[in-house]
């Protein structure tokens, strides 16, 4: 969308920049000289610094050098874009979007249902509102606002209602102001009766939630019963203008204390938001009972880096905030956490244990990959296999780590708990890389339950020659055995690519943790096609094969790996000799191969 010069002119001229700055800072003063505290996040400021002229609709700040018009001070504040602020300037004066000349009909008509959407909602929230306002004291639903700590402030400030328990309550008035039924029929605030014609309230007897963007468009409800009866919360269905998986609740009156404080903390529900907003915690945001996308990543991105998520204490809560780490890491958010005692949610916490006790325990929060590792290790003892288990999970949440210093960190603290040299994490991070399928930027499916399956390959042992599947039966038979072939440097020489990678697989576990040898195979087999081409040596005649002739046998396997080794170099040598001129070279490397064989 490009606005045209005019446009922007009349929607700044129909603003004042020194109501929309008031928001967040107190001026005083008149005229050119309004004086206050800088408002910006960054800028921690004791005595004031920053001045507004409300003449010329500028501000400036003397300490920190940010200066601009109503656009500037909305984006950098708001973390809009420049066509954002003017669309919800315009919005705010009541200015209607022109139409772009080059606009297609179909984009003009889907305009204009998007905004007719918007408008259908505010207008009904507004009607919601004003019937909880209307109540007596005595109404349940006046009386449960109070039980859960709803203030007044709160109550005005988002705009919470109610929806009487009626079948046409939002139907009469909707007719009243003479608004589209089909409108209101998409959105699925009104139902069609089961029998003959006609509409229904799809909300009835519930405190609603109205849904309001950071633009201050209002796109849905969230509906919530009274009691404890089911469903506890109905929200809006997906449409055009309500996406869930995009929606924070709450950002619209949020952002600027995201701003001024830096950092966010993300909760689950309304509740968990209210309560904290009504106790002065308002620097959150609220999902609407799912786990983080990549696009709310990017939403909240725009505003803060750092995250604080503050999921609910139990196993799904904990779930949630798990999946939602690799999200974060790959929109680079730094997210922290913390795990709130005895299964409560932010609500219930900070209803039990007032504010302060809040703060404190959001200052001790973690970092939310160190949460996830040391639930990992939770039961680690040391195991090899251990090892490789708990890489397995963390590897691919790993790779999402794109911040260099904070892998870096993450890899030593990894390298410490788990007793293992960060090459070999590294090693371990990029393997499973290989089998893994790119995640998707923009999933559409962000079901809490939905899992992306990676399957996993097998290495198929079907085509070893006997020989090198003798030999590493062998070496998985003692230690005494494997350090001996180790010694020999064959290892390189494996013919068969699947087991060269098995066998380097063994080695490295070995390497790591030579103590646990005797865990080995067990290892190994699961990354194979069949358990008996690694489980030989535990019957016979292996089993059975006594010191001289196991040695022997090793010998011998070792020999014939070299003599195959050499004869396909010589071969391809030979091959390549064919096609090239320059014979000599290689006749030379064939005469130093021969030598070495006189050698065996
Ligand atoms: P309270 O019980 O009122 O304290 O709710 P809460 O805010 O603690 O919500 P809860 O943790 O139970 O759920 C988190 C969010 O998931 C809610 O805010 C809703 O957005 C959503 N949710 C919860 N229950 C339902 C439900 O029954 N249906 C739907 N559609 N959404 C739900
Ligand atoms: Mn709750």
């Amino acid at each position: 969308m490009r606005f045209d010069q005019d446009f922007i002119e009349k929607v700044r001229e129909s603003n004042n920049l020194i109501d929309i700055i008031s928001r967040y800072t107190q001026l005083k003063g008149a005229g050119n000289r309004h004086t206050g505290l800088c408002p910006f996040p960054n800028h921690n400021e004791k005595t004031p610094s920053f001045s507004v002229s409300e003449g010329q609709q500028l501000y400036h700040c003397f300490g920190c050098k940010k200066s601009g018009n109503i656009f500037h001070f909305v984006q950098e504040m708001q973390g809009l874009s420049f066509v954002e602020s003017v669309e919800y300037l315009a919005q705010k004066a009541s200015i209607p979007m022109p139409v772009q000349e080059e606009q297609s009909p179909q984009l003009t008509k889907y305009k204009n249902s998007l905004n007719s959407s918007w408008k259908l909602i505010e207008r009904s929230a507004d009607y919601y509102f004003q019937n909880l306002q209307k109540l007596p004291e005595s109404h349940p639903a006046k009386q449960y606002c109070r039980k859960r700590n709803l203030t007044d402030e709160v109550i005005n400030e988002f705009k919470i209602g109610f929806a009487h328990d009626q079948w046409d309550g939002l139907l009469n008035f909707l007719n009243k102001i003479k608004a589209p039924q089909s409108v209101g029929q998409n959105l699925g605030l009104l139902k069609k009766r089961k029998s003959g014609d006609g509409l229904y309230d799809q909300y009835r007897n519930r405190l609603m939630f109205p849904i309001i963007t950071q633009t201050e468009k209002y796109v849905g409800f969230g509906g919530r019963v009274l009691d404890d009866s089911l469903p506890k919360y109905i929200n809006s269905a997906e449409s055009s203008v309500f996406k869930k998986s995009q929606i924070f609740y709450g950002l619209n009156q949020s952002a600027k204390y995201i701003r001024t404080k830096g950092y966010a903390i993300v909760v689950e529900g309304y509740m968990d938001f209210l309560a904290l907003y009504a106790k002065g915690v308002r620097n959150v945001v609220a999902t609407l009972g799912t786990a983080l996308t990549p696009q709310h990543a990017k939403l909240i991105g725009r505003y803060t880096s750092k995250l604080i998520i503050l999921f609910d204490g139990d196993k799904a809560g904990q779930a949630a905030a798990q999946k939602s780490l690799k999200v974060l890491l790959e929109a680079q958010l730094l997210p922290r956490s913390v795990i709130l005692p005895d299964n409560m949610d932010p609500d219930d916490f900070i209803a039990q244990k007032g504010a302060d006790e809040f703060q404190r325990v959001i200052a001790a929060s973690e970092d939310l990959f160190l949460i996830v590792m040391q639930d990992k290790l939770k039961n680690f003892k040391g195991a090899a296999t251990e090892k490789v288990a708990v890489m397995e999970e963390l590897a691919p949440l790993m790779r999402s780590v794109k911040h260099l210093g904070l892998k870096e960190l993450y890899l030593r603290e990894l390298s410490d708990r788990l007793q293992v040299t960060e090459d070999w994490l590294l090693k371990m991070i990029n393997a499973s890389g290989k089998n893994e399928k790119p995640s998707l930027q923009e999933p559409k499916n962000t079901d809490v339950t939905d899992k992306p399956v990676v399957k996993r390959k097998l290495l198929s042992l079907a085509k070893a020659p006997k020989h090198e599947l003798y030999l590493i039966n062998m070496a998985l038979k003692s230690t005494e055995y494997f350090d001996k072939i180790i010694e020999q440097g064959v290892i390189e020489q494996i013919s068969d690519q699947n087991l060269l990678e098995v066998f380097k697989r063994a080695e490295q576990v070995y390497r790591q943790s030579p103590e646990e040898f005797d865990k080995l195979t067990a290892l190994l087999v699961t990354q194979i096609d069949q358990p008996t081409y690694l489980s030989a040596h535990l019957a016979e005649p292996l089993s059975t094969m006594d010191n001289a002739g196991s040695l022997r046998l090793i010998d011998d396997c070792v020999k014939k790996i070299r003599k195959q080794s050499l004869k396909a170099q010589t071969l391809q040598l030979l091959k390549e000799l064919k096609q090239d001129s320059s014979k000599k070279e290689k006749l030379e490397q064939i005469m130093n191969i021969q030598k070495g064989k006189l050698n065996l």
